[in-house]
């Protein structure tokens, strides 16, 4: 049977409801396909799979609820700029409400848009230019502790670096007792994450408490004792030195249980959404370094006669442009969010297709990054695909690690700065490379991690 045909008898049987027109796509209830199939726990494959088999749009059922996956720019720009207020988060980012509460990443409508407007002053380009001493500060640090010949785990070190960096410039805070202690219990409720998902009505049993549910309340409670003794610490200080959290603060005072407990909730997702994504950024970046020896020692070169001897400084930062294309492209193949969820409130249409209110649209990064349409040879680590005459030429919409639309990512200036900085500055003494026979696999949880870490050995430059 020819795709084409193929794909018209499954359509078929999707179009019984009048003036719907859905997408090609799988037959059966994907419940019963994900048994046989995919490994559930992995939806990368699966999304690979819709991408491989029906192109720039798809179509497949999970119980009664419609879900459509896209794979082109157009469809993309539909969904997160054109008729962005037809759709909110889906159900998946609801779920890491458990965690995260009602903070800006999780909040709709106009409850998000003061959260934002909230935060803003401290992501402007000025203000971030001011937090470049500290990142430098605290890289160095970790770089003057690291012994030559050690093999560690990369991941853990820049987990615990970017926290550092997070607590300091946007919160004020010293966390250097606590930083191992908040990133296990974090690194404890990913651990749990697929299965906080996938359960049904995970909402409720948290108060219930069956053993893994038990595990993730015990690791939030931690992660809040931190939260709170920091918030405890600047409504001691009664001074407004203008951090975030003070910025917070004035918008919304702490007077009453209610308004710590939202206050919290503001200050755990920022902290997470920001340490996270570019610790996973920066551990990819320099697996795919080792890999690549050429890229290497580009990017060695632009360090050494950049900064000269001493350590990189933020009027360094236009002048480290490899170094940032070099992250570009890391973002490119290992995009730490490497997929995106919304939810339709109403009917809508899609090019050709009309779709129901309630349906779930789903974007991935990882998928379309890796589109040989998109991105030539796209398997093949090459940061010079974001020189300027390449930027230029590139449709939009198939490069966007940090989103797109009203949603897109509040910290990418941030996130530029502080990888360009922290990758610069332990270039200067360290060049790493990962330790024969260690495994390397992808994790798709709610940041795309390195499954076993990043075992990598230090040698001194
Ligand atoms: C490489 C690093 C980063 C990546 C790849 C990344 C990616 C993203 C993406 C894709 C979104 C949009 C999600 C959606 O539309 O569903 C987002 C939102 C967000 N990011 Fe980032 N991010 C990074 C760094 C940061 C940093 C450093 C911060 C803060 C310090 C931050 C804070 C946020 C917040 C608060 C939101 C929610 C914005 C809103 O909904 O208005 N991110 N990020």
């Amino acid at each position: 049977m020819s795709t084409a045909l193929q794909h018209s008898r499954e359509r078929e049987v999707f179009q019984k409801k009048p003036g719907y027109r859905f997408p090609p796509g799988f037959q059966r209830n994907l419940l019963w396909f994900a048994l046989r199939k995919f490994r559930p726990a992995n939806p990368i494959f699966l999304f690979q799979h819709l991408a491989d088999t029906y192109g720039d749009i798809a179509h497949y059922k999970l119980g009664h609820h419609h879900i459509v996956f896209l794979n082109h720019p157009d469809y993309i720009r539909e969904v997160l700029v054109a008729q962005n207020d037809n759709f909110i988060k889906e159900r998946t980012v609801q779920r890491t409400k458990m965690l995260l509460g009602e903070g800006m990443i999780t909040s709709e409508g106009s409850i998000h848009r003061a959260q934002r407007m909230t935060a803003q002053p401290a992501f402007h380009r000025q203000r971030i230019a001011q937090y470049a001493s500290v990142i430098v500060e605290e890289t160095v640090r970790m770089r003057e502790s690291w012994r030559a010949g050690e093999q560690r785990d990369i991941s853990a070190d820049m987990m615990h670096l970017t926290l550092n960096v997070v607590a300091r410039t946007l919160f004020a805070t010293d966390l250097r007792e606590e930083v191992c202690e908040l990133a296990a219990a974090i690194n404890r409720i990913m651990g749990l994450y697929n299965f906080l998902v996938m359960l049904p009505l995970a909402e409720w049993l948290v108060h219930v408490r069956p053993p893994g549910l038990a595990a993730f309340v015990r690791a939030r409670n931690r992660i809040d004792a931190v939260v709170f003794r920091m918030i405890d610490a600047h409504l001691r200080k009664r001074r407004d030195e203008g951090s975030l959290l003070d910025m917070m603060l004035a918008a919304s005072p702490v007077d009453n249980p209610e308004s710590r407990q939202a206050l919290r909730d503001q200050v755990i997702t920022i902290f997470l959404a920001g340490y996270e994504t570019v610790a996973n950024a920066l551990s990819w970046t320099w697996y795919l370094l080792s890999q690549n020896a050429q890229c290497e020692e580009k990017f060695h070169a632009e360090v050494d006669s950049v900064p000269g001897r001493s350590v990189p400084t933020v009027e360094d930062v236009p002048r480290l442009r490899y170094t940032e294309n070099v992250i570009a492209e890391s973002l490119r193949l290992y995009p730490p969010a490497w997929a995106m969820g919304r939810y339709a409130r109403n009917d809508f249409a899609l090019g050709d297709y009309f779709l129901p209110a309630r349906t779930t649209v789903l974007i991935s990064q990882f998928v379309t990054h890796r589109d040989p349409r998109f991105f030539r040879d796209p398997l093949r680590f090459d940061p010079d695909r974001f020189s300027p005459e390449e930027k230029v030429r590139r449709k939009k919409f198939t490069y966007f690690p940090f989103g797109a639309g009203t949603r897109q990512c509040i910290g990418e200036s941030f996130a530029w700065m502080e990888g360009v900085l922290i990758l610069a500055t332990l270039a200067q003494k360290w060049k790493l490379q990962l330790v024969p026979g260690h495994r390397v696999e992808p994790q798709p949880l709610i940041t795309l991690r390195p499954k076993y870490g990043m075992l990598m050995r230090l040698n001194e430059r």
